[in-house]
């Protein structure tokens, strides 16, 4: 019997560890070799935990962040964490300051000339302040360091995406590829409207975020949302309301920009009907 994890094998922002024992349960109502289809695939979780319970399953993991390479890169990533564990001699979630933070920057250079690559993601959460992410050496430099360094190495899970159908493109492209599978069921998950992005590739505004509503139609799925994005709210107000269209499409348009300081700023937004 395969491993079955829980939770991703390294760090991801928006991973669905914490449904992970209910969503064992909902999979349970879909038989054995049903189609299931991991439109925003994320660190592959999803995907991971329904080819484990539906192992006849054809198991399609969109890949749209590159979670592959991260893997793939786990030995370079845990050679790199143990050198700096060896390096950062003070107390857990103090800052690494002065020469030691050369050092630090300078042995994390020498890994990415030698490998050519470097998991930022997974060196973020050893060495930035929780929730900060940096893409690249650039963004690190300009950062308060941190010891957030893990005491031990990240486990090797050689076999985690092992009988996934993986892809890596745009989520519409994925759905128009399976749409038509007899029984097909959509894992959608997509990016948080009002959440921190800055790990994923792309920034989400609200339409693209309704745009995903349109998959969800005539076929069977498993979407995740959160409170935040006020979508349902939004759903259950359509649906009282049918006919309403949208009430502003003959309006005017007037915007007046407000800066509140030199990096926070917001438009208000007076719209008019016309007489004519
Ligand atoms: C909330 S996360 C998914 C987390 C995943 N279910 C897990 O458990 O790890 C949303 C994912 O959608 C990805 N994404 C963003 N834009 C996308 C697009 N146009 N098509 C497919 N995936 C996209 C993000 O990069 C992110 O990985």
């Amino acid at each position: 019997m395969r491993k079955q994890y829980l939770s991703a094998p390294l760090p991801f922002q928006g991973q669905k560890r914490m449904f992970a024992k209910e969503y064992i349960k909902v999979l349970q109502q879909f038989p054995d070799g049903t189609t299931f289809v991991d439109l925003f695939g994320g660190s592959g979780l999803l995907s991971h935990i329904a080819k484990c319970q539906k192992p006849n399953s054809t198991v399609v993991y969109n890949d749209y962040d590159g979670y592959r390479q991260r893997l793939e890169a786990l030995p370079v990533t845990n050679a790199l964490l143990a050198d700096l564990r060896a390096m950062v001699d003070i107390p857990r979630h103090r800052p690494i300051l002065g020469e030691l933070r050369e050092r630090v920057l300078s042995c994390i250079r020498k890994y990415e000339c030698d490998n050519g690559y470097i998991d930022y993601v997974t060196l973020s959460s050893s060495i930035l302040f929780s929730m900060k992410y940096a893409n690249e050496l650039a963004d690190l430099e300009k950062e308060t360091l941190y010891n957030n360094i893990k005491t031990t190495d990240y486990p090797q899970c050689p076999d985690y995406l092992d009988g996934l159908t993986i892809t890596s493109c745009d989520y519409r492209e994925v759905f128009e590829r399976y749409k038509d599978i007899p029984g097909v069921v959509f894992l959608v998950d997509p990016p948080y409207l009002s959440t921190d992005n800055k790990t994923y590739k792309m920034y989400w505004k609200l339409s693209d975020y309704l745009d995903v509503l349109t998959v969800l139609a005539g076929h069977r799925f498993i979407y995740f949302t959160s409170n935040k994005s006020s979508i349902l709210e939004l759903c259950e107000w359509m649906g009282r309301n049918k006919n309403i269209g949208n009430p502003f499409a003959k309006c005017s348009r007037c915007d007046f920009n407000a800066h509140m300081n030199y990096n926070a700023s917001y438009t208000d937004i007076m719209l008019y009907t016309n007489t004519a």
